[in-house]
């Protein structure tokens, strides 16, 4: 089968990897209308495309923080990726690399954080942290990232609770038990209740400023009031996200919450995105609303699917070479 875009690779997920996991990757809260949103909300946005302007040279490269990419869309954080491909984050990591691009690994990652460095040793990553009731896990997980030389400290705020996706209460989904949580052994196991801290405020950002020197990346922010508030508390970066419309489903799609947030932020901080990016277009379309960068979920989990750490590889190819096409095109 030729791999030629992205809905390729989803294909080839679905048709291959077992239900459970497929459904768990391609889950949305509820009945999924966030989620399918963040997809159709690029199909309405419409170029001015502009001609005659000499695209013999382009530069797709970005900085990230300061960080150069290559180009700009990196790999967002997911969780399970071993249910993907038996080397789970191991491969991620080195496929990021290999395209020198970022990679933000989940706090629910299969394989340790040591091994996802050792992996790919000078990558750039960043660490996706969800805090738990137990700071004192949290805290240790934050100062072992910055001790691998991880880059960036990425929050989600957008999982108080988890959203409902009604095919992982269908299937009873859980992690096959050869896989672990490893960065969380011996903690989440034994938790009756979830282990996240639905309390958390504002203020909890500056009890995470007070363990790291690592910037700080809120991601999950939506509107231009949260966006206010993150700059105010200092974050380095803020990811438009709605989780791959897996929370609140009937929030917006991200590409349209981008335009409040980028006009509130103003130039002060960094702004990213992530949710519905299949094609290189759609990469552009978010650039030329404001982003900086924008980050893939489902469809890395796609390429990991196909074969591990050269189907990611694959993925983000293809991305690239339509991005740079889009952005000669559009002129
Ligand atoms: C996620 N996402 C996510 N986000 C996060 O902050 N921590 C996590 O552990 C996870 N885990 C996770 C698992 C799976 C299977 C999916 C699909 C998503 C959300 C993720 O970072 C991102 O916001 C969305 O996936 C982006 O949407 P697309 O690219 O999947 O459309």
């Amino acid at each position: 089968m030729a791999m030629v875009c992205l809905s390729d690779f989803e294909a080839y997920a679905k048709k291959y990897l077992p239900k459970i996991a497929w459904d768990f990757f391609a889950a949305g809260a509820d009945d999924c209308s966030t989620r399918d949103e963040n997809i159709l909300a690029y199909k309405r946005i419409r170029f001015r495309p502009r001609m005659l302007r000499d695209v013999s040279m382009m530069d797709i490269r970005t900085k990230l923080l300061g960080t150069e990419i290559s180009f700009p869309v990196g790999i967002a954080p997911t969780g399970f990726h071993q249910l993907a491909w038996p080397d789970g984050e191991k491969s991620t990591a080195r496929a990021a690399k290999v395209m020198n691009t970022c990679y933000i690994a989940s706090t629910y990652s299969t394989c340790t954080l040591e091994e996802i460095s050792a992996a790919a040793p000078g990558g750039l990553r960043w660490f996706q942290l969800y805090i738990h009731r137990n700071r004192a896990v949290s805290q240790q997980l934050v100062q072992r990232v910055e001790a691998l030389g991880f880059q960036g400290l990425v929050l989600t705020a957008d999982l108080p609770y988890t959203g409902k996706r009604r095919d992982d209460v269908r299937n009873g989904f859980r992690l096959p038990p050869h896989m672990k949580l490893k960065n969380l052994e011996g903690f989440f196991e034994v938790c009756k209740m979830s282990p996240l801290d639905p309390s958390l405020t504002w203020n909890d950002i500056y009890w995470l400023q007070s363990l790291t020197h690592l910037p700080i990346i809120i991601k999950g922010i939506l509107t231009k009031e949260d966006a206010e508030l993150a700059v105010r508390h200092g974050v380095q970066g803020i990811i438009v996200s709605n989780h791959g419309g897996r929370q609140l489903d009937g929030g917006p799609a991200t590409i349209d919450a981008l335009v409040e947030v980028v006009e509130a932020v103003q130039g002060r901080v960094e702004v990213y995105l992530d949710g519905g990016i299949r094609k290189g277009s759609d990469v552009l379309k978010a650039l030329a609303l404001g982003a900086k960068c924008v980050f893939i979920g489902r469809p890395a989990l796609w390429g990991l699917a196909y074969k591990g750490e050269e189907g990611l590889q694959d993925v983000l190819r293809i991305l690239q070479d339509e991005f740079r096409l889009a952005m000669a095109l559009a002129g």
